[in-house]
């Protein structure tokens, strides 16, 4: 199988041929939305992955591991999506640009891109990063993916996204990314993580500029918390399944237009700063 080319319903999709996904100039002949999910090999990506195509999107699955990917596409499909195999590693520029140009191939433009690909960098015993003996290292690392990962992979993305009528772009933030939750006394907003809960709030900052300097073009561009979600990450510790947690992501990839931009969201609605 070659989980690349696009499982479309006329079978004529070829994601590797250099031609878009139905043979016309932008890929949309039957209106489908094309979405590009980072990290969608598993956890929450995959649940949003699978969110987006029952609700009739085309699925790009952005994923680094070759089989991990393959073994997504494949469930997916099996479960009635329309998915192809993105090869993606979001802190390799050479990947990230590849991943560009075969969506463009294939679609021609994207309609929805989930930054979601995101580590939590070395914790220390209790899921826990000291900030007095933090490893630069380790920081540094977590914010090649999870802040630099996401501007390399919109910025590539985004001539894609500005041919789509409406575009949207949800960068998976979390709640620990909240200044303002983690400041208030006895918030419950967990342990002290020096490298990762910065590295949402710089991601929410950055989500900000995006949306500021995409107002009036159309693109949408919104943070999202899931939530605590049982996944690899958490050692699958955590109340909310994979699909809960993808529901805040999923909502606001399909925000209708004049939605909001530059927002900070859980199911619950606003978070603040
Ligand atoms: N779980 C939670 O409670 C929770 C709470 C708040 C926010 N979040 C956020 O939600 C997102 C998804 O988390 P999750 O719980 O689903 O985690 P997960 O199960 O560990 O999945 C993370 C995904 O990101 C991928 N990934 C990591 N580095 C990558 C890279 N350099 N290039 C491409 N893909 C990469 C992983 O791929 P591999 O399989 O190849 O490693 C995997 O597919 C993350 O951004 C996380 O910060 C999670």
């Amino acid at each position: 199988m070659d989980e690349t080319k696009s499982g479309t319903k006329n079978g004529t999709a070829d994601g590797t041929a250099g031609g878009t996904a139905d043979g016309t100039a932008d890929g949309t002949a039957d209106g489908t939305r094309t979405a590009l999910v980072t990290g969608a090999n598993k956890g929450i990506g995959y649940a949003i992955a699978a969110g987006l195509g029952a609700l009739g999107h085309r699925v790009g699955v952005g994923a680094r591991d070759a089989d991990r990917r393959a073994a997504a596409v494949a469930r997916l499909r099996a479960a009635g999506v329309d998915a192809f195999g993105v090869p993606l590693d979001v802190t390799d520029q050479e990947s990230v640009t590849a991943a560009a140009e075969l969506l463009g191939r294939v679609a021609g433009r994207l309609d929805v891109l989930v930054n979601n690909a995101g580590v939590p960098g070395e914790m220390g015993p209790g899921w826990f990063q000291d900030p007095t003996g933090l490893d630069l290292d380790v920081l540094r690392a977590v914010l090649e993916t999870n802040v630099l990962g996401v501007i390399r992979v919109t910025n590539a993305v985004l001539p894609l996204l500005r041919r789509s009528g409406s575009p949207r772009v949800v960068n998976l933030s979390s709640g620990v990314a909240s200044l303002t939750r983690q400041a208030a006394p006895g918030s419950g907003i967990g342990p002290v993580m020096a490298a990762y809960a910065p590295s949402k709030t710089f991601l929410n900052a950055v989500t900000v500029q995006y949306a500021r300097q995409l107002a009036g073009s159309g693109v949408l561009v919104n943070a999202a918390c899931p939530g605590l979600v049982a996944t690899d990450f958490t050692g699958f510790h955590g109340s909310r399944t994979p699909e809960q947690g993808a529901a805040a992501a999923v909502r606001l990839a399909t925000l209708p237009d004049g939605g909001p931009s530059g927002g900070f969201f859980e199911d619950a609605g606003p978070i603040p700063w």
